[in-house]
């Protein structure tokens, strides 16, 4: 049976890598993005199906939401370091406010409002999983508590799919490379330090996270729900 597969923030980085790899399993992959050329180029390249949305947006979300009857796996991956929009004129306390607002509306609330819009077509059997980031463990600001609240509800979210037979996990990624994540702004001695944290000593790619995407929504996995998976090469580790 062809799955049907949807991948916010589909257009780069990790949502790609986990794009092409449900669309290499012959799924049927619809991806989303804000930049209407990145969706559209990522989506040709892919053989996916390319929609134009911000997760931030309910209406964009609602309309995207519309075009499912069925959704056998649910990946949020839309999000990344917050950006508030520069105001000269904003006191101390309301900067700070944008910048929580930014990391929180890009990486919490676009995944509890896509995920809400599709928690009911969401098909036995399938899965729902969040990106969510090492920085939800340590260092993270406001970025990491956007990220560690994410998993917080997508535990509660897990409690309430589970009876139906859908699983709810985050998967965790450390620094990952060949993303826009850091828009040009990683330094060699910034990058060679976040690789030294690690036991593998490299980098992780895009791919280790569609891999690990990959296998959560595979048969192996059915009773792993409710979980924070980190995918980081030892940098964090649980115990
Ligand atoms: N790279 C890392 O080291 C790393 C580590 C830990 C966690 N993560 C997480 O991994 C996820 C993917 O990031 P990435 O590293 O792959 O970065 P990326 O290369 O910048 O890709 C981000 C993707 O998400 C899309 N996006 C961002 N905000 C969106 C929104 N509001 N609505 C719809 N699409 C949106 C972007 O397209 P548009 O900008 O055109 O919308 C792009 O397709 C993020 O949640 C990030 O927090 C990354």
């Amino acid at each position: 049976m062809t799955r049907t597969v949807l991948v916010t923030g589909g257009s780069r980085g990790i949502g790609r890598a986990v794009a092409e790899r449900f669309a290499a399993d012959g799924a049927s992959v619809v991806i989303t993005g804000r930049r209407a050329e990145l969706v559209e180029a990522a989506a040709k390249e892919l053989g996916a199906t390319g929609v134009v949305c911000d997760a931030t947006d309910p209406r964009a979300v609602e309309d995207l939401a519309a075009g499912f009857d069925t959704l056998d796996v649910l990946v949020n991956a839309a999000g990344g370091l917050g950006q508030a929009q520069p105001d000269p004129a904003a006191t101390e306390l309301e900067s700070v406010l944008a910048q929580w607002r930014a990391d929180l509306d890009g990486n919490l609330l676009s995944a509890v409002l896509t995920t809400t819009a599709l928690k009911s077509v969401l098909a036995p059997g399938g899965t729902a999983v969040a990106v969510g980031s090492i920085g939800a463990e340590r260092r993270g600001g406001s970025y990491g508590a956007a990220k560690a609240a994410l998993a917080a509800w997508y535990a509660i979210l897990s409690a309430e799919l589970g009876p139906r037979g859908v699983t709810a996990n985050v998967v965790s990624p450390g620094y990952i490379a060949d993303t826009d994540f850091f828009r040009g702004a990683m330094t060699d001695a910034r990058e060679q330090a976040l690789i030294a944290e690690t036991h593998t000593k490299r980098a992780g790619t895009p791919r280790d996270i569609a891999e690990t995407v990959f296998f959560l929504a595979s048969d192996g996995a059915r009773h792993i729900t409710g979980q924070t998976l980190h995918v980081n090469g030892g940098a964090f580790t649980t115990r």
